[in-house]
């Protein structure tokens, strides 16, 4: 078993089980920061009830890294909402530490984390509802998919493990834990702008065809660009579209 090395900033919360860290999260944040401040991370071994984004179930059998961090950021919630990006490029980065070599990482809008073009990772970032604000607090969730992965997604998936690479949910954790906390820090001193450019470098299908899955309808364009608040710009027959939520196919170029 790996003894835990996390930077101080982290206080962590270590649990066999729950429903869902965020959920952990969320009850904890709420109590105050003197108890749960900034860098408070629950770490559980399996989840009952994970949530995924948009309602979905995110399953969560033991042999997965879940965690949720208590962010206290003193900034706007749109702002805030910044934060999934700032994790996407660590995990990017942890998964290129521990991953294969030769093996290909992607981010996939608005935050998914690709490895061999399926997703090993989700982020889900939570806040309060109406803050206009800065927002109290701030619950960034993540998922990665060490030795276990869902069958039958409509986005394939698959895990570390089944990419010929085994390692623990431990190092994993460790490893995110290391780049989150140099991209938190890139992100509170330079901005965003910084974090828009690396997160396209590493991004899928920019440039290239693709559809968007919006409520209630559906567009295809070409992916252009994201824009300064983090909205995927689409250009569709030469009208740009920015959107704020929705989930993207890749479509044959
Ligand atoms: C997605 O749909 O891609 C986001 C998945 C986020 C899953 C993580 S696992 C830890 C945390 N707790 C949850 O209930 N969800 C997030």
């Amino acid at each position: 078993m790996t003894v835990l090395k996390l930077p101080s900033v982290y206080k962590l919360i270590e649990l066999e089980s729950c429903g869902s860290t965020n959920e952990e999260a969320r009850k904890l944040a709420i109590l105050g920061e003197q108890n749960y401040p900034n860098g408070t991370l629950i770490w559980a071994k399996e989840q009952t009830a994970g949530r995924g984004r948009r309602g979905r179930v995110w399953d969560s059998p033991e042999g997965n890294l879940y965690l949720s961090l208590i962010l206290r950021p003193d900034v706007s919630l749109r702002k805030a909402s910044q934060l999934s990006f700032v994790a996407a490029l660590a995990l990017f980065d942890a998964l290129e530490n521990i991953s294969e070599p030769g093996h290909q990482i992607k981010l996939k809008w608005p935050n998914d984390v690709l490895l061999q073009d399926k997703k090993v990772a989700g982020i889900l970032l939570e806040s309060q509802a109406d803050s206009k604000e800065a927002p109290a607090w701030v619950i960034l969730g993540v998922g990665v998919n060490v030795t276990r992965f869902p069958k039958n997604t409509v986005f394939p998936s698959t895990s570390l493990s089944e990419e010929n690479r085994s390692v623990s949910v431990e190092t994993t954790l460790q490893a995110f834990a290391r780049s989150f906390q140099r991209w938190a820090n890139s992100w509170a001193q330079d901005g965003f702008e910084k974090i828009r450019l690396n997160w396209l470098e590493r991004a899928l299908g920019l440039g290239q065809k693709i559809e968007v899955n919006l409520e209630t309808v559906t567009l295809e364009g070409i992916f252009k660009d994201i824009d300064k608040h983090g909205a995927l710009v689409l250009d569709k027959d030469g009208t740009e579209h920015r959107i704020t939520a929705g989930e993207v196919y890749f479509l044959n170029n």
